[in-house]
């Protein structure tokens, strides 16, 4: 098995296929910064289906178990049901799932579906509309994303996961109200801490709501108890309703990180490898892709990066500016 030097296995591969989004959410992608005059990759920068088939069969080889599609939002990327059908066919692969923002999602639940896709989780950080659309920043309306995750629903992509980032004084109010929403329904709702990703969605740490906090909150309206976590490397700590209205997760990269299982690395959709989301530097695999290397010699590249891996970002952060220039978050798929 292959291993890195804090001895964790390598069994999720999260694969951006797009640095960019319909949305321009204010802890994610600012506008000031990701506006009109923005340089996103050019398309021949950016790996083909059949680049990224080819590397994620490398990678099932070498021990990888769920691949998880991001962006930016996957779903702005045409025809990626194509990707999916090419990638739901790789033996050995257990999991095939897609993080999104659910804006594309009733109009393209069925063909991803159809497709192969197993499941997927939607961003989704206020039920109030015009919180939604001071969050998403492009004024979409929430009602649209609720019609996508009924589709999802609809076409069998199950259990489905919602992802809400909560920002202090600005949606930290609508967390009971979500709750409360998804409470009995089997969605299995998620609190995000806000994270210190990139270098331009200016995080402070006064921002972040703690988990604690936000179970707290949830509590005492909604009993709940701890459950843990569903599989080693699992980001989320869960509770359960103590009515047996189902389970929440709460992911705390901040105030409690988990590290010590981190068994995920990232392809961004140029084809960098990277084996922190908080990395400054990628691999990059496209220029072995590009130059005729054979699968051995890619699988070789990947196991020398991980084996001498020994990120830990989240355990070691503190309030400081980190030293050095991190990837966006768009660009490495969160
Ligand atoms: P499942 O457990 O398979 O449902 O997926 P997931 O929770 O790994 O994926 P998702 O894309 O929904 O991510 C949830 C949140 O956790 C997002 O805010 C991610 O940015 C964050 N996250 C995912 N992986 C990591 C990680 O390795 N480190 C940190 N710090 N955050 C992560
Ligand atoms: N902190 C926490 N979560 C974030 N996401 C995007 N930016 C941040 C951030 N700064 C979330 C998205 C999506 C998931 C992949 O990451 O909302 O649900
Ligand atoms: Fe787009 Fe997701 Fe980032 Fe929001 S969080 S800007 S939806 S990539
Ligand atoms: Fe893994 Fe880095 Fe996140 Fe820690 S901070 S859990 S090492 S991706």
């Amino acid at each position: 098995m292959l291993t890195d030097t804090l001895n964790r296995p390598l069994r999720d591969l999260r694969i951006s296929v797009t640095d960019r989004c319909n949305f321009r959410c204010i802890y994610c992608m600012p506008k000031e910064i990701f506006g009109p005059d923005f340089q996103f990759l050019p398309s021949r920068e950016i790996l083909t289906f059949e680049e990224i088939a080819r590397l994620a069969r490398i990678f099932v080889r070498l021990g990888v178990q769920k691949i998880r599609l991001t962006g930016g939002e996957p779903l702005v990327r045409r025809d990626l049901e194509k990707l999916i059908a090419m990638l739901a066919r790789i033996e050995g692969l257990r999991d095939l799932t897609l993080t999104t923002n659910g804006s594309l999602l009733a109009r393209k639940a069925e063909a991803l579906a159809a497709a192969g896709l197993k499941r997927v989780t939607v961003s989704l950080d206020a039920l109030d509309d015009a919180v939604f659309r001071r969050m998403n920043d492009v004024d979409f309306p929430v009602a649209r994303v609720l019609e996508g995750i009924e589709a999802a629903r609809r076409a069998g992509l199950w259990p489905i996961k919602i992802n809400m980032v909560v920002k202090r004084g600005v949606n930290d109010h609508c967390v009971v109200d979500m709750a409360r929403y998804f409470h009995g329904t089997g969605y299995i709702l998620r609190f995000i801490e806000y994270m210190d990703v990139g270098n331009t969605n200016g995080w402070r740490m006064e921002d972040v709501v703690p988990g604690a906090e936000i179970v707290e909150q949830i509590n005492a309206v909604l009993p709940l108890e701890p459950i843990g976590r569903g599989y080693r490397g699992e980001v989320a700590n869960r509770y359960r309703y103590r009515d047996g209205g189902g389970e929440i997760g709460i992911i705390t990269s901040v105030t409690q990180p988990f590290c010590g299982d981190c068994t995920r690395i990232r392809l961004s959709a140029e084809g960098k490898l990277y084996t922190c989301l908080f990395a400054g530097e990628g691999h990059d695999l496209r220029a072995l892709l590009r130059s005729g290397r054979s699968d051995e010699e890619i699988a070789a590249r990947i196991r020398t990066v991980w084996t001498a891996r020994g990120d830990r970002y989240s355990e070691l952060r503190t309030a400081a500016t980190p030293r050095w220039r991190k990837v966006e978050m768009s660009h490495i798929g969160g």
